[in-house]
């Protein structure tokens, strides 16, 4: 694919991976990713903003020796992670006069990082500019939108917000802007659930601080650009509020049955009061999916039989796995079978301080569940039920 103009002398010449499917080795991508980078040619200054996973290095250059690009004066590090740093110092080699442009912290991680020298850099303040000639880039630090490094770059005469990881999502596609609202709006949550959930609180301070900025296009440096910036803004808004939804989520595993059928029992108790349920057996569970559930849901329960007088490893996995992504949940429970005992309960509970959270009175059943168990199921679906509506989760 050739580099395509996005607007007039704004190109868009980053790298599509329809086939990566896995992140950071943990983050699944069934619909692949890109890296996209944005070369802008100013009337006097050339400037690349942000590159591609060093994997795919010579789609960039490709790219730039298609457009005859001779000169690049600078190089835009919005972030220092190298799926989108990973390809600089190829530019940088290929580029002698060019230099590296990016937060104080961004130059310290990206000399650690990809052994750039010191004298490649120019660090650049909360609300530097820079001219291009007949453009401004302007340079708006916001730390935490995926490392404490991170800035955004506002091309101030075009508009544009160039927000590298903020507002992306994991989606291959060919289309330069947002066709598929659906689509996206989907890929970008699963993409914010993994990625930025963990940085709420100060996504929401990232967001004030641009509120007041011109914005006709946001293009970010994962998936399809937005034309229509509030369709995004709007949803970080409602994803990053305190407003959560009357769902609970059930991860869980069932060795032999006994924990299966807690979970379908508490699933319908649930949803005889109103409650809507995601049930995710962790056995076959698409991981990304848990975590967007996870973005509105104001309960989870956490179901597991006793391994070795632990939770079951998987379940395990998932606990530490909410614990590091802060989803902004209200109450927690755990319910679950054991046969001669154990402290499942107590190793969960203690894998998650992170989750500022009420638990519900767990719910265990020696061996399979009977008649008190499910009672006790009862009263725990309608103990969720009733603290939901207390709290106004619609
Ligand atoms: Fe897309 Fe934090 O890198």
């Amino acid at each position: 694919m050739k580099a395509r103009e996005i607007r007039p002398k704004v190109y868009s010449v980053g790298a599509i991976d329809w086939d990566r499917r896995l992140f950071d080795a943990l983050i699944p991508l069934p619909d692949g990713t890109s890296y996209n980078s944005y070369l802008i040619k100013g009337s006097e200054k050339t400037a690349l903003i942000d590159t591609v996973d060093p994997t795919m290095d010579s789609v960039l250059i490709n790219h730039l020796n298609q457009l005859g690009v001779e000169r690049i004066d600078y190089v835009i590090a919005n972030h220092a992670e190298q799926d989108h740093s990973g390809t600089i110092p190829q530019v940088l080699e290929r580029y002698p006069d060019a230099k590296v442009v990016t937060t104080p912290k961004g130059k310290g991680m990206l000399i650690d990082l990809l052994l750039i020298p010191d004298d490649r850099f120019i660090a650049v303040s909360d609300g530097e500019t820079l001219s291009l000639g007949d453009r401004t880039l302007e340079f708006i630090h916001a730390p935490w939108v995926h490392w404490p490094e991170t800035m955004l770059t506002y091309l101030r005469e075009d508009k544009m917000l160039f927000p590298c990881d903020l507002f992306g999502s994991h989606l291959a596609t060919t289309d330069l802007y947002v066709t598929d609202e659906g689509q996206v709006y989907e890929a970008a949550k699963r993409y914010y659930a993994e990625i930025m959930m963990p940085f709420r609180t100060t996504i929401k301070k990232n967001l004030e601080k641009i509120k007041d900025l011109e914005i006709e296009i946001i293009a970010p440096s994962h998936g399809p650009a937005y034309d229509k910036p509030y369709f995004i803004l709007n949803a970080y808004r409602e994803w990053t509020s305190d407003e959560l939804k009357n769902e609970v989520v059930i991860p869980y595993i069932s060795m032999h049955g006994s924990t299966q059928k807690m979970v379908e029992y508490l699933v319908g108790a649930l949803a005889d009061r109103g409650v809507t349920v995601k049930q995710f057996n962790l056995v076959a569970a698409d991981i990304g999916k848990l975590a967007t559930a996870l973005v509105d849901a104001a309960t989870m329960v956490i179901g597991t039989p006793t391994v070795l007088v632990g939770p079951h490893p998987n379940v395990a996995y998932v606990a530490i796995l909410a614990n590091a992504l802060r989803p902004n949940l209200k109450f927690i429970s755990i319910i679950g079978s054991y046969a001669w005992g154990g402290k499942a309960v107590e190793q969960l509970a203690a894998m998650i301080p992170n989750l500022k959270v009420e638990i519900l009175e767990p719910v265990l059943s020696k061996g399979f569940p009977k008649e008190a168990d499910f009672k006790a199921l009862d009263s725990l679906a309608t103990t969720i039920a009733e603290k939901h509506k207390e709290y106004g989760f619609a």
